[in-house]
């Protein structure tokens, strides 16, 4: 299921095909980062680097030089040290990086200063993504400086800094086959976790429980991780949308609001679902509910090769606001209140994000500032909502403190598109079913 080395080759290949002559590129690994005095958060490898090289450590460098006689692909990384991998675990070593991850050349990270210097010495072209990490930045810039403090003694500098992400980026979004039946699989995954958090649901669950049963489901399924921090928002905490304190206990007659997705193999899944605590929609509830319901499966069908980026955004930005007028909540023409954003008081975020390695993943939205237009391989998250402040006293009590969201994962095909977690059910008479079944959801 893993992406192959062949793979990882292949997009090597296809970066170094698209940079210019006598160039190189540069990418490091994520740094570690402390959590608390001397422990760190569990390491999570930066997604290009990734993307380019399979290889999971940290205190690594890849760099990419087309045309180099010894080697384009060199990779820098840590040494192997038997007493530092009995507290830290297994390094793979310049020789296993060769060995085990396709490196043409491999060289001790502390003895990049040295060799990374000769191998810019003369590259007219660097590719790198300036601005990521401040330090590393730094440490290029003492690199290619190394070089010009030597110009009289005959040394040539890089002239031009250019924009890695530009290219590599644009490769991220279209996903092979492999990618797909990943991201597939961390979208089941995630899928059944919904379930389970639906199934176990009650009056007087906390917040937290619920996550932990996502949590449970994603581990056992060998998804350690989720992509994001789980959120789990009864109530009201459903309107609120970074909502990831999970801290509060679930109420008979709220709605609980869960956007939560695994990382598989490193790539994201990202599903929210709507549905009631103890079970039943009231009826202001399963109004709203399904208008939304009716805004995804409507954005949804206008996720084809063709479309533009932003159509299913204004088909939800419609149906929401057709629903608002229809329950009340807004009043006037359509038209003017889509003209005039008034839609926004309850809709404020757009309908989705490309999805991949990174939750909210790479590629650019608009090319010379039009609409991109949507092409097989790229995979977006449809996710339409409603959230209702439970403070807004322009709008009856009743439907006040209520936060819908309905998201799922879609991939463009050659005709159409592909839901990649349809598993989970969405349909209120549905979630209504599953939740008075007494069998775990399997
Ligand atoms: N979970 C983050 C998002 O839905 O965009
Ligand atoms: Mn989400
Ligand atoms: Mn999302």
């Amino acid at each position: 299921m893993k992406i192959t080395r062949q793979e990882f080759a292949r997009r090597r290949k296809t970066l170094m095909e698209v940079m210019e002559p006598n160039s190189i590129a540069i990418v490091p690994a994520a740094p570690e980062r402390p959590r608390s005095r001397d422990t760190e958060y569990p390491y999570r490898q930066d997604s290009d680097f990734h993307y380019l090289s399979g290889f999971p450590e940290p205190g690594a460098v890849l760099v990419l030089i087309p045309g180099r006689e010894h080697g384009e692909y060199v990779l820098f990384c840590r040494d192997r040290d038997p007493a530092r991998e009995i507290w830290d675990g297994y390094r793979a070593g310049p020789e296993g990086a060769c060995r085990d991850y396709g490196a043409d050349d491999a060289f001790p990270i502390d003895d990049i200063d040295d060799i990374l210097t000769g191998l810019l010495e003369g590259r007219e072209r660097v590719y790198y993504a300036m601005g990521k990490d401040r330090e590393f930045d730094r440490q290029v810039m003492d690199w290619v400086n190394s070089i010009r403090a030597r110009v009289r003694s005959g040394a040539t500098p890089p002239g031009e800094f250019l924009d890695l992400n530009h290219f590599l980026h644009d490769q991220r979004l279209i996903k092979s086959a492999a990618e797909l039946r990943l991201m597939r699989h961390a979208g089941e995954i995630s899928a059944r976790a919904h379930k389970r958090a639906m199934h176990f649901c009650q009056p007087g669950v906390m917040e937290y429980q619920l996550e932990a049963e996502i949590h449970h489901e994603f581990a056992m399924a060998g998804a350690r991780f989720p992509a994001y921090s789980t959120i789990v928002g009864g109530g009201a905490n459903g309107c609120i949308l970074h909502y990831i304190e999970n801290s509060s206990a679930l109420k008979d007659g709220d709605l609980v609001l869960i956007d939560a997705g695994c990382e598989y193999d490193i790539y994201a899944a990202d599903i929210t679902r709507t549905f009631p605590v103890n079970g039943r929609f009231s009826t202001e509830q399963r109004a709203l509910y399904d208008w939304v319901l009716k805004a995804q499966k409507a954005a949804i069908a206008e996720v084809r090769p063709g479309n533009h980026w932003n159509r299913p955004h204004e088909i939800s930005v419609r149906v929401l606001t057709e629903g608002l007028v229809a329950l009340g909540l807004l009043q006037g023409e359509v038209d003017a209140l889509v003209e005039n954003e008034a839609y926004r008081e309850f809709y404020m975020h757009r309908v989705g994000h490309w999805l991949g390695l990174d939750v909210h993943d790479v590629g650019d939205y608009k090319i010379d500032g039009q609409w991109r237009l949507l092409e097989p391989g790229m995979v977006m998250t449809i996710e339409p909502g409603l959230y209702i402040a439970p403070d807004n006293e322009r709008v009856p009590k009743k439907w006040r403190g209520i936060g819908i969201r309905i998201e799922d994962d879609v991939a463009v095909t050659r005709d159409g598109c592909d839901v990649l977690t349809a598993d989970v059910p969405k349909e209120a008479d549905d979630i209504e079913a599953l939740m008075a079944g007494s069998e775990p959801a399997g």
